[in-house]
């Protein structure tokens, strides 16, 4: 499995992924300052894999706090804040940092080895998560189908596996015959730099097509379903993903073709009643002027780039989570899951 995220005991490694898929090269991450830069620079990047990469990054923050003779709980708030800071969409990334924090709040002894434990559990956990998102999700696909999906939602959005890409690789391990289609994904190209290059690597049949493809492919019914990952899923169940999904999602409604949403349930915020109060992050116009370096826009244009949008829940047939499939209206289907959780956690607890 493709290693995207690597804790060595002392340092993290991180795949570089603004490196892929020409070269394979692993950066170094020594403190929370570097770990922070990889994630703003989408050297790591999905949202599973920015919160876990997060959790490894207040590790270092409380070594460096240790070595300085630093105030331990104040180091990590500031680390906190700093790595919320970097990409805002994926809660992903703040439930990891949060999570991270409640263990310097509560155990004051051994701190550091705790954290690093805290760290190494979110890490396996996601890997499970995907496995059994996979598998719930395999469930909805035929024995024969061609899926579309945007962006990357693989083993390199995740600590392993993947979420929508989790999906397609467990119905292609349960002998399914699976051929993707995956949008190049403008302007980051998460889709032909990486899902081709992810897909590829497992010898899943997989066409590129341009963004502005995917309705065309739909009308002339080459496509049976879309699956997609997420960053963040409101309690109503919009979802926001990679700019361009909710597009996907439009033309996947007007032509009759399921369109799933895959996601671990550290993406779901029930603390947000609907994708309105989810913050778009707006990124460097040179993502949109420029293509690896060399500029491709008329020189001074004014640019926009958000780098998410939010697809409203009517138009998702089904939400993929690590606890089961979330079917419309998913105030209730959610909420069912949540208790599901609740209750499962109280009874660990007993
Ligand atoms: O900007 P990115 O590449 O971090 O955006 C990633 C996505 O939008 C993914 O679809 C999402 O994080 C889910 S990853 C399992």
């Amino acid at each position: 499995m493709i290693e995207t995220i690597r804790w060595d005991g002392e340092c993290l490694w991180i795949l570089d992924q603004t490196k892929l898929p020409f070269q394979v090269v692993y950066r170094k991450c020594t403190d929370v300052l570097s770990t922070a830069d990889s994630i703003r620079s989408m050297q790591v990047r999905g949202a599973p894999a920015i919160g876990v990469t997060a959790a490894f990054g207040m590790v270092l923050a409380a070594r460096t706090a240790i070595e300085q003779k630093k105030e331990i709980v104040a180091s990590l708030k500031n680390a906190a804040d700093l790595l919320i800071g970097t990409r805002p969409t994926a809660v992903n990334l703040a439930w990891a940092v949060k999570t991270m924090l409640t263990v310097v709040e509560n155990k004051i002894e051994d701190v550091l080895a705790q954290l690093e434990n805290k760290a190494l559990e979110i890490y396996d956990a996601d890997i499970q998560s995907c496995k059994r998102i996979g598998k719930y999700g395999s469930s909805l696909l035929p024995a024969n189908a061609t899926v579309l999906t945007h962006c990357n939602a693989g083993a390199l959005a995740t600590a392993g596996y993947g979420t929508a890409l989790g999906v397609i690789r467990s119905a292609v391990e349960e002998g399914k015959h699976i051929r993707v289609f995956v949008d190049e994904t403008r302007p980051f190209l998460q889709g032909a730099r990486l899902t081709a290059w992810e897909l590829s690597q497992e010898n899943i049949e997989t066409i590129l097509i341009a963004d502005n493809m995917a309705a065309y492919f739909m009308s002339r019914n080459e496509i049976d379903a879309v699956v997609v990952g997420a960053d963040r899923i409101a309690a109503n169940g919009d979802t926001a993903n990679k700019i361009g999904t909710y597009s996907v999602a439009l033309a996947a409604k007007t032509h009759g073709i399921p369109f799933y949403v895959a996601a671990p349930w550290t993406t779901v915020d029930l603390g947000i009643s609907s994708g309105e109060y989810i913050p778009i992050e707006e990124r460097s116009p040179e993502e949109i002027s420029h293509l690896q370096g060399i500029p491709i826009a008329a020189p001074g244009v004014k640019i926009r780039n958000p780098a998410f949008d939010v697809t409203p829940a009517e138009y998702i047939t089904a939400i993929i989570t690590d606890f089961g499939i979330a079917e419309y209206p998913y105030n209730k289907s959610l909420k069912k899951i949540n208790d599901l959780i609740e209750t499962e956690l109280k009874k660990r607890c007993r």
